[in-house]
């Protein structure tokens, strides 16, 4: 397995892949690895034939006020996943080479980054957009996965890349969660143990609307109230946002259907944690 470190580097490497007829296949993460990264490791193996990891820890994707100082960090360990996953190359730039000084471009996708993560990180998403382009463009991959754990991301990038006629294939990836449902994330390394245990409101949660909906339940204001007061219950727990929207454009929506998105963000302490799912799909 190669590590590559510098964009100019990794750029023309990719380019003398392509240019030999590989098909280059990318995930692009900000590390701290879990079987989550893994999943989407292991479908991009099956898709290509150069396999390339990204880890960057994006500043431009945080806020002032958020946890980009202590975002876990362990590039050993990653690597020794990435390389049981069967990736080839991994790509580990750092901010003074992808932010040199003089910066100053930004790829905004106006209507689908407002609402949810949005609305609560203002530029959030312009800072992964700017990055996944730059990203795209220095690695040149035919197929990019995401996983549906950031569903709003997703839908973004996915914009993103039909409106800039980027040549890239994106595949969304189910939601891998440990064996209690808490989605899998590397910011679950911030909580306690009785944080941990707190934190299963949010995929309990969305397993009540899913059991409510299935039993025929199709008002949002009443699966709404539902989840909120199971959240509320729990003391160290407090929403940010819980929201009903069409998965496609992201709207709002007062009448629950099978491709009606329940994204929920909820802090825990002081770590803030996403959830969400498609009612009509498998969780
Ligand atoms: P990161 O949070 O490291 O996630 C990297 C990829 O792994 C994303 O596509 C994310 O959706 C996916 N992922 C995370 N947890 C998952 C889970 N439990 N199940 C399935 N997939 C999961 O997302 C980012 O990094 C950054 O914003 C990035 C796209 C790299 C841009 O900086």
């Amino acid at each position: 397995m190669k590590i590559i470190t510098t964009c100019h580097e990794m750029q023309q490497t990719a380019l003398a892949a392509k240019r030999s007829g590989q098909r280059i296949v990318f995930v692009p993460t900000m590390g701290y690895l879990h079987a989550g990264h893994a999943s989407l490791l292991r479908e991009g193996r099956t898709q290509g034939d150069l396999l390339v990891l990204s880890i960057f820890v994006n500043p431009i994707q945080f806020g002032a006020n958020e946890d980009l100082g202590r975002y876990p960090r362990d590039i050993e360990r990653d690597c020794q996943l990435a390389r049981e996953c069967g990736v080839d190359l991994v790509f580990l730039p750092d901010p003074a080479g992808m932010y040199p000084p003089g910066f100053q471009t930004s790829i905004s996708v106006e209507k689908l980054s407002q609402p949810l993560c949005g609305a609560s990180r203002p530029g959030h998403f312009d800072g992964v957009a700017t990055v996944v382009t730059k990203l795209f463009n220095i690695v040149q991959p035919d197929v990019a996965l995401f996983g549906k754990k950031d569903f709003q991301q997703l839908a973004v990038l996915r914009q993103m890349t039909s409106d800039l006629n980027l040549p890239v294939t994106i595949i969304g990836m189910p939601i891998v969660r440990e064996q209690d449902g808490l989605a899998m994330s590397s910011r679950n390394a911030y909580l306690s143990a009785e944080q941990r245990e707190s934190a299963l409101v949010l995929s309990r949660a969305i397993k009540l609307v899913r059991e409510q909906y299935q039993g025929g339940e199709r008002s949002v204001a009443e699966l709404q109230r539902a989840a909120e007061s199971l959240i509320t219950s729990t003391s160290s727990a407090c929403i940010d946002y819980l929201e009903f929207r069409d998965s496609q454009t992201l709207q709002l929506v007062t009448t629950a259907g099978d491709t009606t998105l329940l994204a929920l963000a909820v802090v825990i302490g002081t770590t803030r944690l996403i959830d969400n799912t498609v009612l009509g799909e498998e969780m």
